[in-house]
């Protein structure tokens, strides 16, 4: 498939604040164990993952989206009010509408922002990010509040194996400004899709096409439906063709690459791409050991980690990467 061409002559467009919030319930392997056939070898082996946190059931996506925005506005030392757009990414939005996003205004009180949500499912949180860029690129806003935030157990069926060891809850934010600090922030970004494999990965009621009904309730099509090899064999093609190919096009060799953020669906999917590229593992951030697959909000998750955690210079390099249901994947390349 082609790309979109590279962005040419990208205007400063960076990260000026970031935070998270995870739930404090923890799902652990063991957990597992005791409420379906599986073991914590065959988990860890498989995907990587150890544990899960788990939101309890009065919190909702909104409800995490809001206690990470709100670090990320008080990292960037901006009021809520100051905001001039929010995006949320997510494919466990509270309800089919409103949007998340405008949930997240009202929680935060930003009277003078405008809202909407992305659903890319996990390549969501990249996807906001290219969109914010070109808002703020054309001057139609200063700043963006872009959110990546699931509550993938309320989709969960914690009665199949392959896929209840999967996923977890969290969210992620960032606060995107347009500096005139000019060779930073976000350089490039591809964005990709098909929808010709869209039934690999889904939940196939409670929309237009089949709404809820007591049939699909018995039928357990509320939560997520997956073809998982056919997911992991497009997966690691995706990844490793997208990661390769921001990286050349923009000329940049895997030792320039500072921190590689991506989409934690499975440890030997992020590590054959970054395998293709050539990149140390020790320039890889993983979380997907302790929070397993967020969906949109893991690569949120994982760039405000890095923003905050890891002691970022002038001229790092981060590059995310993702793959998600639809199927779409991505990459997103900022210059610190
Ligand atoms: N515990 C124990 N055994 C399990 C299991 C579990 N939780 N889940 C599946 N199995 C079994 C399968 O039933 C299968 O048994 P069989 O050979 O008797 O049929 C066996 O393990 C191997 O299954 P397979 O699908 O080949 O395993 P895998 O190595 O491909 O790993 C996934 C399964 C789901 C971890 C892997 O395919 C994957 O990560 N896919 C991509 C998923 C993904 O990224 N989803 C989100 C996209 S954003």
């Amino acid at each position: 498939m082609r790309a979109m061409p590279k962005l040419e002559n990208p205007v400063p467009v960076e990260v000026i604040g970031a935070g998270y919030y995870l739930p404090e319930r923890i799902l652990t392997n063991a957990d597992l164990e005791r409420m379906v056939e599986t073991s914590d070898d065959w988990i860890v082996e498989r995907t990587g993952i150890h544990e899960r946190r788990i939101a309890d059931e009065t919190m909702s996506t909104s409800d995490m989206a809001v206690l990470a925005a709100r670090k990320a506005l008080e990292h960037a030392q901006l009021a809520a009010e100051d905001v001039d757009m929010i995006i949320c990414a997510t494919v466990t939005p509270d309800m089919m509408f409103p949007s998340t996003a405008c949930l997240v205004q009202r929680g935060i009180e930003a009277r003078n922002a405008f809202a909407f949500d992305i659903s890319a499912a996990c390549t969501g949180f990249i996807y906001a990010l290219a969109t914010a860029y070109t808002y703020l690129a054309s001057g139609y806003v200063g700043n963006a509040l872009i959110i990546g935030a699931e509550k993938l157990s309320a989709i969960t069926d914690y009665k199949d194996r392959n896929t209840c060891v999967l996923f977890g809850d969290g969210a992620g934010a960032v606060v995107l400004k347009r500096t005139g600090r000019a060779g930073h922030g976000i350089r490039d970004f591809i964005l990709e899709s098909d929808g010709r494999n869209a039934h690999w990965l889904q939940v196939p009621a409670g929309g237009s096409r089949m709404p809820a009904s007591t049939k699909s309730i018995g039928e357990r099509l509320h939560y997520i439906s997956m073809e998982g090899r056919e997911v992991f064999k497009f997966a690691v093609t995706a990844m490793k063709r997208t990661t390769v190919r921001i990286a050349e096009r923009n000329n940049l060799k895997a030792e320039e690459i500072t921190w590689l953020i991506p989409h934690q669906a499975n440890k030997r999917i992020i590590d054959a791409a970054a395998q293709a590229l050539g990149l140390d593992q020790s320039h890889i951030h993983y979380n997907i050991h302790k929070y397993g697959n967020m969906s949109a909000a893991s690569t949120a998750v994982g760039l405000a980690e890095v923003v905050l955690h890891y002691n970022l210079k002038e001229g790092d390099y981060l590059l995310l990467v993702a793959f998600g249901a639809g199927m779409t994947w991505g990459s997103l390349l900022i210059r610190w």
